[in-house]
């Protein structure tokens, strides 16, 4: 191991809506990071989130920026801003770590990590869900053997849309958002961290309805426009070989397939939601009729939303973080390779490629469970 970070870091959140509260309910339970301010464009927000956190500042974005105390920018935009937001913090000489996806597009995101690189500060991204048990006991899994050589996995979600329950759910329906962008990077980083990067892809994607209605809060009953598409599919080949098939959907009511399953010649797993931490890992060896839960054998256990922030403050300089930017890249020019294959009708290459992030032991909690979201 290198040098460690400064620890514990003290972290500046900008963006205090709707999942700025799963990362308050888990700060307590960090011991590698503190945070001391908080910021917002909508500045009255920050103030009235930072009246409720003793000790903790808001402050303009700007401010926020260059505040010496800030070691690290947590970075709780919407998609369009995340970029923006990244080189910001970047150009201070800050840390990032942002909500997914990295940034709206593969040329936002590689400006920022070529920033980071610049000026020799870590770039980490959501999700962190991936470091709970249930990815990575499905991965040593796989690393043991358990299935025999991977050759197939699916990986499903349906869900009717969240402007069923999101107060300002327009950035689901822009470019950056929609089912693939929004929850393809629990999904695909779950894939990645299991079965390794990812080759070339085809995509097929529908664009069902030109409008969506708010469902809750102060705008309930107003439309908003849809300008991406809401039903995305593709097949992800694996540099390994194997076949990732993918279905991401706000088109539907809901689905009973497994969140992901993963074949391999001697048998099958079930991996748990990977928009959650935890779960059961089950297993099928061929010839058996049972389904075997395996015990959890690695991953943060008890963890919750901000375990990644956590995990990259106790990376050593030089080192890329579990939860790092260059697996978020990879995941996001995955996403936008199956969108630009189901409107050109043809394979996409991808050109980037990340290392598995290194595997998590099983490591007891350093965040309450009761804070899990
Ligand atoms: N809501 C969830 O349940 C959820 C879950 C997981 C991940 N996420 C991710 O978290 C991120 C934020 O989602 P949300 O639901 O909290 O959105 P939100 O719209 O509720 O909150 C975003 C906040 O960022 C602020 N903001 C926007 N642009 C800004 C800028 N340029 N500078 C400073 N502040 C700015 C807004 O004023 C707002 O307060 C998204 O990337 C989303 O994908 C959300």
């Amino acid at each position: 191991m290198g040098q460690s970070l400064n620890t514990p870091m003290n972290i500046g959140i900008v963006g205090c809506g709707q999942i700025v509260r799963a990362y308050l309910a888990t700060f307590p339970a960090l011991d590698a990071v503190r945070l001391v301010a908080v910021a917002d464009i909508d500045t009255a927000r920050a103030q009235s989130l930072a009246d409720e956190l003793p000790g903790v500042r808001a402050m303009s974005v700007e401010a926020l920026m260059s505040d010496a105390e800030v070691d690290l920018v947590l970075n709780l935009t919407i998609p369009a801003a995340h970029a923006q937001v990244a080189l910001a913090a970047i150009a201070a000489g800050k840390h990032v770590y942002g909500e997914k996806p990295l940034a709206a597009t593969t040329a936002e995101a590689r400006k920022v990590l070529e920033a980071a690189t610049a000026a020799g500060v870590i770039v980490g991204c959501a999700p962190d869900t991936v470091l709970g048990t249930g990815t990575q006991t499905a991965r040593k899994a796989i690393d043991d053997g358990l299935i025999g050589r991977p050759v197939a996995a699916t990986a499903t979600m349906v869900v009717p849309g969240h402007e069923r329950w999101h107060p300002n759910p327009d950035f689901y329906y822009t470019p950056g958002g929609g089912p693939l962008l929004d929850m393809g990077p629990y999904y695909i980083s779950s894939l990645v961290t299991l079965l390794g990067p990812v080759a070339s892809v085809i995509g097929a994607a529908s664009h069902t309805r030109s409008e969506r209605t708010i469902g809750t809060g102060p705008r309930a009953g107003e439309t908003i426009p849809v300008t991406t598409d809401t039903h995305v599919t593709g097949v992800l080949v694996h540099e390994s070989g194997a076949l990732s098939t993918l279905v991401m959907s706000f088109d539907g009511a809901a689905t009973q397939a497994a969140n992901i399953e993963i074949h391999g010649e001697k048998g099958s797993l079930i991996v748990p939601d990977p928009n959650t931490f935890a779960g059961s890992v089950r297993l099928r060896i061929v010839g058996s009729t049972e389904w075997e839960t395996l015990p959890d054998s690695a991953g943060y256990s008890g963890a919750s939303r901000g375990v990644g922030l956590n995990d990259l403050a106790l990376t050593s300089v030089g080192q890329e973080p579990r939860a790092g930017g260059r697996l978020a890249f990879h995941v996001l020019e995955i996403m936008e390779s199956v969108l630009e294959s189901a409107h050109s009708s043809r394979a996409v290459q991808i050109a980037s490629s990340c290392d598995r992030p290194p595997a998590v032991p099983l490591t007891q909690p350093t965040v309450h469970a009761d804070a899990a979201n």
